[in-house]
């Protein structure tokens, strides 16, 4: 494992405008990857700072170990899944945080050098697992899930439009072993008329169904809610608007005091804001930046902020009831 690649971290002074990060805060990176905006967060953080530093997939672990050596008195790195830190926390000595991070996506390592086929640019065979030790690979998912199934993974995580006719293509040309011969197929059924690879949306719902990753974000959204100090920050980026949009809407459902249907006469519903939204839209990488790695030109962030906890939060038909006057 090569850990001198070094994945360059996107929107960095943002993140740490955003996540507020003070000299000796604590701090959770869900998705630590190679350890790059873990370094500028422990680098503000100062050396009563502490980071919990999340990540599934070992040989980022291992990069970001490396990195983060000087920082080894303050940084405590574990293989667990952002979807459950409140579980991890604990390992800090602490139950509240300063911020949350979640850089979602792949990290450069993941990309270009893990031989696990989350991209057709190299031929590699089809796992696609961040966690290279659990759970069904992609070969498990092409080589053998009904058509039907394959259908609506692709459509629901790809947003291709084209499902059907790739499903079924897939299932009429396994098995399949590697990227390549994944990729070539989806090229010949889908044509190469777009700008993007005619298989980038299949890939894209493959990965997001072996690592379950929709379900873990609303999971992690939720873990960090419950883990903020009053005034704690929660950042995260996204690369496509699947990710972005779930984000959003938990913010937004997260903020409201009532989620009770529009025309219902009374509340029932006693959701109580656990968030104040800091973007309203999302922060979007500088052309400079993106000049700069163009990889960050889809990124997206957005970023929210822990209301305070009161000892008797109002019930919600107590806000609406102040609300309507
Ligand atoms: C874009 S990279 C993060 C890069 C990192 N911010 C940096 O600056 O180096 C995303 C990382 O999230 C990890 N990841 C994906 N799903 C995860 C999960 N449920 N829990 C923890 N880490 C996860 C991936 O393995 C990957 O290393």
């Amino acid at each position: 494992m090569d850990h001198l690649i070094h994945h360059q971290p996107v929107l960095v002074q943002e993140v740490l405008d955003f996540l507020a990060v003070e000299a000796g805060g604590t701090y959770i990176d869900g998705t630590v990857g190679e350890g790059g905006h873990a370094e500028a967060i422990l680098g503000q953080a100062g050396p009563c700072g502490r980071l919990l530093g999340l990540d599934l997939d070992d040989g980022a672990l291992a990069t970001a170990k490396a990195r983060l050596e000087e920082w080894q008195e303050s940084a405590l790195l574990m293989k667990h899944s952002y979807s459950h830190m409140d579980d991890a926390v604990s390992e800090l000595g602490v139950e509240q945080v300063d911020a949350v991070l979640l850089d979602l996506g792949l990290s450069s390592l993941q990309l270009e050098g893990s031989g696990r086929g989350f991209s057709f640019r190299q031929d590699e065979p089809l796992d696609m697992r961040f966690d290279p030790l659990n759970g069904v690979t992609a070969s498990e998912v092409v080589n053998t899930y009904p058509q039907d199934r394959l259908t609506s993974i692709i459509a629901r995580y790809g947003e291709e439009p084209r499902a059907r006719v790739i499903a079924r293509a897939i299932v009429q040309g396994r098995p399949f072993s590697s990227s390549h011969q994944l990729a070539e197929v989806i090229a010949s059924i889908v044509g190469r008329t777009r700008r993007v690879h005619p298989a980038t949306r299949t890939f894209q719902a493959l990965r997001m169904a072996v690592n379950s990753e929709l379900d873990r974000l609303q999971a992690g959204i939720h873990s960090a809610i419950g883990l903020l100090k009053s005034g704690g920050r929660l950042v995260i980026i996204s690369y496509h608007s699947l990710e972005d949009r779930i984000v959003k809407q938990a913010f937004v459902h997260e903020a409201k005091n009532c989620v009770c249907p529009p025309r219902a006469p009374a509340c029932t519903c006693g959701h109580v804001a656990t968030l104040g939204l800091l973007t309203r839209r999302p922060i979007t990488p500088s052309m400079k930046e993106v000049q700069a790695n163009p990889r960050s030109r889809s990124a997206r962030l957005r970023a929210a902020e822990r209301l305070p906890r009161q000892n008797s939060d109002p019930t919600c038909e107590e806000v609406v009831r102040k609300d309507r006057g």
